[in-house]
């Protein structure tokens, strides 16, 4: 979900609607808004479905300088107008919208709100109703509102942002595990949970912390704790061109992100690499590192899965052990831990409510840890000891693509760094910055080449009802990230196995016509894998296979430029990207947008 706010701007429909707009790529399912013309006047919008559905409700009238808006992601109550923010108190004085997730808001409607009807099955409505209710009670807005603040249980996230009716030109803003930034512009001032809806109004922006209450105006921002004391915080600057989250000239984000990937390999290389060779890491971390005994990689989707690939480099190039845990695993079931061990969280977002979490615990046991991401000042960013960028440039597309590849080169770089400062001779005499230039080159073969994947995904994958991956060591590793790619924007119902493993049960799941794809770039297991996919193909299976050049045979569909080996996945992931991308198309869907998922969850 996203949220975006605005005072002291005549044109705050306008700014509310384009910056909903930009967080279109964040997945949600409704949207509204309220603006208010200090005049008396007021409008309250939402609709179902898109931002162009609820820019076709918001008529030629509906003016004003002051609003707040958002886009919904259901998890309490379904998908509807209704349950759209923003949400309205009774007395029709507060408006009100929410991302994040109340998670005692079923007793407090019990306990407090008995009398008032609720029009909605949100969590959100209980909040608003709540602040209502106080305020008819006697207490100020700000004091209703910390009143509502504090009684939300800490299992609670939340960004709110408020207006009353009866002080329209004042955002009351308010945040807990969910993130949200004011944003100081000429004259105006505007609240966001993304800097990317705001980069056409400002390019500075304050950052919140937890507990903070936030009174904004057109010309004024105070930051508060909950017990009143004033904070002062200056801007930060976001570099980021608007441009640079534009589509341009491509049908689709993801289209032009899985592009993007050489660019992305090659600014990686200028980041972290000097003139020398040397790399550019801050020597605390690579200090705090080699203290360490273990490490964790601690993340979700498809950022575990470049946690795996991490494994591989880790272990066999920089001999450390390295466990892999899904971020919403590990919180709640979390592994026995060595005695110095050093976490790494991998996010896109920086924003993932499971990995974050973690991070919360790790910090209250004292824990050293580092956040590879791709958004500066994000929360994890913020709150891990150390931080690597991603560099990758904003990631629209739901579905991650070049965030994946450049962690996965992050990491590469962080064990190049870590392997050297531990003398190891093998990481020395690894040219990293010459071979990542080699995967940048022969990704721009394979992103040329696009129409040899094109006519497979159309022969393989237009009708099918399932696809499989397989893969045996790093390819594995791939096969599970190219079977997310293919099930999250197609539908197919994809799973990504070990290929030996298949045998042992799913591949009675084997049809005629059933896609699998092996991958297939280890000349130590080559020939397994190849008996694999004839055992498939003996039982009616339609093969693709993805070979490096030194195991590729006849016939072999997609042949991989050489590279070093265990960086074969940042090469070997594209035709599948490609894949997922052309079958979402061939099939009829939104392959920006996929039903269901958002590109970056804050509720657990
Ligand atoms: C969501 C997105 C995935 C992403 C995952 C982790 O589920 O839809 O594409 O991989 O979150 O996100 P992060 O920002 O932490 O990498």
């Amino acid at each position: 979900c996203g949220i975006v706010g605005v005072t002291g701007n005549s044109d705050a429909t306008n700014i509310l609607l384009d910056g909903l707009q930009q967080l279109e790529y964040r997945g949600y399912d409704s949207a509204g808004i309220y603006v208010n013309d200090q005049a008396g006047n007021d409008f309250l919008v939402k609709e179902k479905g898109r931002i162009a559905d609820l820019r076709a409700e918001v008529s030629a009238d509906v003016k004003g300088s002051t609003g707040i808006g958002h886009t919904r992601w259901a998890t309490h109550g379904v998908p509807s107008k209704v349950n759209a923010h923003p949400h309205v108190s009774a007395n029709g004085r507060f408006f009100l919208v929410h991302n994040g997730v109340i998670g005692n808001f079923a007793q407090l409607k019990e306990e407090y709100l008995s009398d008032v009807k609720l029009v909605s099955s949100t969590d959100t409505e209980v909040i608003v109703q709540l602040i209502g209710k106080f305020s008819d009670e006697g207490l100020s807005t700000l004091d209703a509102f910390k009143k509502v603040i504090g009684l939300v249980d800490e299992t609670s996230s939340y960004s709110f942002l408020l207006m009353d009716k009866n002080d329209a030109d004042t955002l009351y803003v308010a945040k807990n595990k969910s993130p949200l930034l004011i944003g100081v512009a000429d004259g105006f001032n505007v609240v966001c949970s993304d800097a990317i809806a705001m980069l056409n109004q400002t390019h500075d922006f304050i950052e919140l912390v937890d507990g903070e209450i936030v009174i904004v105006k057109p010309d004024s921002v105070k930051i508060q704790k909950m017990d009143g004391t004033e904070v002062s915080r200056e801007p930060f600057h976001v570099d980021t061109d608007a441009s640079a989250a534009q589509k341009g000239a491509y049908p689709y984000y993801m289209l032009k992100e899985i592009d993007e990937q050489p660019g992305v390999m090659r600014t990686l290389v200028q980041e972290y690499f000097n003139e020398d060779g040397s790399i550019k890491i801050d020597a605390d971390l690579l200090n705090a590192l080699s203290q360490a005994d273990r490490l964790y990689v601690v993340a979700a989707g498809t950022s575990y899965h470049a946690g795996l690939v991490g494994k591989e480099l880790f272990e066999k190039l920089a001999k450390i052990p390295t466990e892999v845990h899904v971020a919403s695993e590990f919180a709640y079931n979390p592994p026995l831990l060595s005695e110095k061990p050093f976490f790494i969280f991998l996010t896109q977002s920086g924003e993932t409510a499971d990995s974050r979490q973690v991070l919360t615990q790790v910090n209250a046991q004292g824990y050293p840890s580092l956040t590879i991401t791709n958004v500066k000042a994000s929360t994890l960013d913020r709150e891990a000891t150390y931080t690597l960028l991603l560099h990758a440039g904003p990631e629209i597309a739901v579905a991650s693509t070049k965030a994946y590849t450049a962690q996965i080169a992050v990491l590469a770089i962080l064990v190049k760094a870590y392997g050297e400062a531990k003398g190891l001779q093998a990481v020395k005499e690894f040219d990293l910055a010459a071979e990542l230039t080699k995967v940048a080159n022969g990704m721009q073969e394979l992103v040329d080449e696009k129409g040899t994947v094109e006519k497979v995904a159309k022969e393989m994958l237009e009708t099918t009802r399932n696809a499989f991956y397989l893969g045996r060591g790093i390819d594995y590793a791939v096969a599970q990230e190219a079977a997310l790619k293919l099930k999250e924007v197609s539908y197919i119902q994809t799973e990504g196995f070990a290929s030996g493993e298949l045998k042992h049960g799913t591949i009675a799941l084997i049809e005629e016509g059933t896609p699998v794809i092996a991958v297939i770039t280890n000349p130590k297991t080559a020939t397994h894998t190849r008996s694999n996919t004839q055992e498939v193909l003996a039982r009616g299976a339609n093969v693709m296979i993805i070979s490096s050049r030194g195991v590729a045979q006849e016939g072999d569909q997609v042949v991989l430029p050489d590279v070093n080996p265990l960086l074969s996945p940042l090469l070997s992931i594209v035709p599948t990207q490609l894949l997922a991308y052309y079958a979402s198309l061939q099939r009829g869907y939104d392959v920006d947008k996929p039903r269901n998922l958002a590109k970056s969850v804050t509720v657990e």
